[in-house]
Parts: structure tokens; C-alpha cells; sequence
């Protein structure tokens, strides 16, 4: 009688590069930040997250291979047997130092925890370029009542563009439009969010780094003052709207829901959700019985 046998793997191969004068091991198919993450590196990051495809926009995270011309963004560069990368060179730091003075003099980076401290940390100074730098300041777009767009926040990381397209949502109500400074995060003919394609499923809220796709609620306590992470709790639970079973982690400040996320690591939703699990919420408070 002949047994079957389960096909057996083949181990992962893996390959040696140098990180900062170390020999490091690593997985194929890695990228170099993906070795510097392993190798306890800490690289910065802000137009790279885990669940979207990365785009190179922001250039934080470059870092010097030997033999390259031009530094190299290390959230998209895969790793090669034989490279020897520098993480902290003066001319890394230099790169990530100016690029955060770039976003800093011209962004409103006040909800953007990470580019702040990376300001902190790579001593960028975004007022060296004085009071009359270009700023792309403008008006919060409130067209509708479940989140608000302030594009004087935006630093163009085209994450909330990934989201909404392949890496999630593919529902494209919004891209990149416009060139050079100009270019901009719009809806078709940048007409009122209602009016878009848009189905709300706040997956561009969830993967934005900055705050410039905020949560109305947010928003609205932010303005009178009252936003207070320091007193939110955050407490998962599973959405009951459809057998799916996502995770929700809904964040709660004074006995009310102010808004609704999923984790990253989560194998169902992959730190995405649908309209109803994302602003649903208010369903749970209601106490008319509408919503
Ligand atoms: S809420 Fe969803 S559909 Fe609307 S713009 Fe954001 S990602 Fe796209
Ligand atoms: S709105 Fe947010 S996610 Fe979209 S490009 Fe701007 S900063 Fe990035
Ligand atoms: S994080 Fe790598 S280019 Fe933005």
C-alpha cells in the first residue's frame, strides 16, 4: 500500500549581507528594512506600513549601498547577498534630516506623532527656511458627517490612495492629482466626498500617518479641546454586523465611542474595515433606537 506523504517544504533560503559593519542573515524576498527591523535598527518610516504596497514617496527611510550611486529607500529595496548598507552615515542622516525639514516647513505636522519625532531626533529644523516658506495650508474639507479632510496635513505619502485601491478597498474615489508642489490628494474632478465614488469605509483614516483624514469625532473634539488620549481606553471586540468576524478596537473616552480601528496584525481584516464596522459605533450609543 503506498502512504501519502504531505509535500515537504523546502526551508527558506537565506542570504548574508553587512548592516553598519555587521554580518547579518536574512531571509530572501526581505526588504533592507525588513533586515534593519531584525537587526533592531530602528529605520523611520512614513509612507511605508505593512499592509500596502510600498511607494517610495517619502524617502525617510533611505540608507547607503555600497556601490549605488544614489541613496536607496529601504522599505522597498530587497535585500542582496553580498550588500553592504550603511543605516547612519552622515549622508543618510543628512538625506532623512532635510527631507523632514522639507515636510516640516511646508505641512501642518501637529497630529503626526512619528514625523515629530523624527524632526526630534534627526535635528531638523523646518523654520530654517523662514516665515514665507511655501505651505500647502488650506481649508478642512467637512462635506460629510463621518470624517473631515485637512490636506494642510498631508504630506502626499499616497497611503489613503493605496487603501482605497488595490491594496484594500479598490474602490478608487481618490488619487494623486496636480504635479510637483501642486499635486494633491483628490476625489474625481475633486468633487464633495459625497458626490465621489467613496463608500466610507474609513481605510484611508486608518493607514493616514498624519491626521489629515481624521475621524469627525476627532476632529470635533480636537477643535473644542477635549480630545484626550491619555484618558481613551482601547478594548477589541469582534463586529456582529456580518459573519465576517473583524476585529474592531474601538477607542472610548468618557463612557463614548470616538472611534473605531482594527489592528494591523489582524489575519481577517488586516487593519481594515467597512463602513459598518468602522463608524457603526454609533449604533452602540444610541439610545433612540435610530442611527
Ligand atoms: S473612505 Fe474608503 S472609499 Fe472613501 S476615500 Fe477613503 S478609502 Fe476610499
Ligand atoms: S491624506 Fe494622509 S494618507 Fe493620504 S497622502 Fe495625505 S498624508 Fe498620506
Ligand atoms: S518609508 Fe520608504 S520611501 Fe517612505
Amino acid at each position: 500500500m503506498i502512504i501519502p506523504h504531505a509535500p515537504v517544504e523546502a526551508p527558506p533560503r537565506t542570504l548574508e549581507l553587512t548592516l553598519d559593519g555587521k554580518t547579518v542573515t536574512v531571509t530572501e524576498g526581505m526588504t533592507l528594512l525588513d533586515a534593519c527591523r531584525q537587526a533592531a535598527i530602528e529605520t523611520p518610516t512614513l509612507c511605508y506600513l505593512e499592509n500596502l504596497t510600498p511607494v517610495n514617496a517619502c524617502r525617510v527611510c533611505v540608507v547607503e549601498v555600497e556601490g549605488s550611486r544614489v541613496l536607496v529607500p529601504s522599505c522597498a529595496r530587497k535585500a542582496e547577498a553580498g550588500m553592504v548598507v550603511k543605516t547612519d552615515s552622515d549622508r543618510v542622516r543628512h538625506s532623512r534630516k532635510m527631507v523632514l525639514e522639507f515636510l516640516g516647513s511646508s505641512v501642518d505636522l501637529s497630529t503626526a506623532p512619528d514625523a515629530q519625532r523624527y524632526i526630534a531626533e534627526y535635528d531638523a529644523d523646518p523654520s530654517r527656511y523662514g516665515p514665507d516658506a511655501e505651505t500647502v495650508a488650506q481649508p478642512v474639507k467637512v462635506d460629510n458627517e463621518l470624517y473631515v479632510r485637512d490636506y494642510s496635513k498631508c504630506i502626499a505619502c499616497y497611503k489613503c490612495v493605496e487603501a482605497c485601491g488595490t491594496d484594500a478597498q479598490n474602490t478608487f474615489a481618490i488619487a494623486m492629482a496636480g504635479r510637483g508642489f501642486g499635486a494633491h490628494i483628490s476625489t474625481e474632478f475633486d468633487v464633495p466626498l459625497p458626490d465621489s465614488a467613496c463608500v466610507y469605509c474609513g481605510n484611508c483614516i486608518g493607514v493616514c500617518p498624519t491626521g489629515a483624514l481624521m475621524f469627525s469625532s476627532e476632529h470635533e473634539m480636537r477643535e473644542s479641546g477635549t480630545w484626550n488620549e491619555q484618558e481613551q481606553t482601547a478594548t477589541d471586540t469582534i463586529c456582529s454586523y456580518c459573519g465576517v468576524g473583524c476585529t474592531l478596537t474601538l477607542h472610548v473616552q468618557d463612557n463614548s465611542i470616538v472611534k473605531v480601528t482594527s489592528p494591523i496584525e489582524n489575519g481577517v481584516t488586516s487593519g481594515h474595515l467597512c463602513v459598518k464596522g468602522r463608524f457603526g459605533g454609533v449604533y452602540v450609543q444610541s439610545t433612540s433606537g435610530e442611527v
